[in-house]
């Protein structure tokens, strides 16, 4: 598929009015998207869980209006109330998108969304948002043009929410899906993500993340301004380079079910991110004592117990720890007796790997 495939025919007849609800997951990188290029065109494929308890509801009401309005129209609520602020990210995803849905300046959108998590929980919700809004779109699309495949719905869906946030492209389907172009896998694309192709054992379907809300706060720099800073940094290119490869040697690692080289990938991932921060230039660093603190008690308590509890983690100092469904109970009782102290009011969130996004019932 390229680009083209996915501009709308703007000669068919629109519908008047309707409303459509979506809920959208979050997901969690195994192997992260870190440096992109123009048009949301990633430097290298990522992988990733998508969640099932952290998701985005979105109700998109349509009306269309007598004639094609010289600007977007919509209005925007954030859990219950209307919030101008989300605005501006808003627009510039219907500027991006509008050459592909001709007819979003033909109707006026009223857009209620809210969260399963708190909002300044440090959980981004662009993901689940911008997917939970790019679905919503394709309804629209589908009652237009009700020939299209489910696979092309869900693909186009995929595309629309990576233009307004990279990983977006990512919370729509489940349980493992891989955005990018590499090798090994044809299929794949930049433009939008794809089910993981190949074989995944049964432990990697039923694996847990539970959130450590280390820092509750606005992040200092946003992920849109860290990517940018990828661009003339001195280490970007061999970093693109492992991703690939890093994607190349979690293939036999799923396949098995190897726990111990999961982990390995997994951690990796997540300091080599860390570390392209700090090796930025402004440098920053996103993670906090804690984040640390928690990633030294993880090791430790591997190293006394044998388990196969790893952490990840995304743009933030929140700590996404992940771990097999039959180390439930040791894990949990581990992040209680041990963990829980580290976080921002000794809050975490239990989530696991989810199926995707789900149309509702308006
Ligand atoms: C560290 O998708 O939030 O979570 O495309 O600018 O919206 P934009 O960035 P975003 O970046 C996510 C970065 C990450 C890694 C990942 O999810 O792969």
């Amino acid at each position: 598929m390229t680009e083209k495939d996915f501009v709308l025919n703007a000669e068919l007849e629109l519908p008047k009015q309707g409303s459509y609800k979506w809920k959208a997951p979050s997901n969690i990188a195994l192997i992260k998207y870190w440096g992109k290029k123009p048009n949301q065109i990633p430097a290298n494929p990522s992988i990733s869980f998508t969640l099932d308890a952290c998701a985005t509801t979105t109700t998109l009401t349509f009306k269309k209006l007598d004639k094609k309005a010289q600007d977007y129209s919509f209005d925007l609520y954030f859990e219950g109330k209307k919030h101008d602020d989300f605005k501006p990210k808003i627009y510039s995803f219907f500027k991006r998108i509008e050459c592909y849905l001709p007819f979003l300046r033909d109707y006026h959108f009223t857009i209620h969304t809210s969260n399963s998590f708190p909002h300044s929980s440090g959980i981004a919700s662009s993901a689940s948002g911008m997917a939970a809004l790019s679905l919503g779109l394709m309804s629209i699309e589908r009652e237009v043009n009700p020939k299209i495949t489910i696979e092309y719905f869900l693909q186009k869906a995929s595309f629309l929410a990576r233009l307004g946030s990279g990983s977006a492209s990512r919370s729509i389907e489940g349980e493992l899906i891989q955005w990018g172009r590499h090798n090994d896998i044809t299929e794949s694309s930049d433009l939008y993500g794809l089910t993981y192709p190949y074989k995944v054992h049964s432990v990697f379907k039923s694996y847990h993340d539970t959130i450590l809300l280390v820092h509750k706060g606005q992040k200092t720099v946003s992920s849109t301004v860290g990517h940018d800073l990828m661009h003339g940094h001195p280490f970007a290119t061999a970093r693109f380079e492992q991703a690939h490869e890093n994607l190349t040697g979690l293939q036999d690692i799923l396949a098995k079910g190897d726990l111990k080289g999961f982990i390995k990938i997994v951690e990796s991932e997540a300091l080599t991110l860390h570390s392209m921060m700090m090796a930025s230039l402004p440098y920053y660093i996103l993670m906090k004592p804690n984040t640390l603190a928690i990633i030294e008690k993880i090791w430790a308590f591997r190293e006394t117990t044998g388990s196969h509890v790893c952490f990840t983690l995304d743009a933030g100092a929140n700590v996404h720890v992940l771990y097999p469904e039959k180390e439930k109970e040791i894990v949990i009782q581990f992040i209680q007796d041990e963990l829980v102290a580290y976080c921002e009011s000794g809050h975490y969130i239990c989530d696991r790997i989810g199926k995707g996004a789900k149309q509702l019932k308006v």
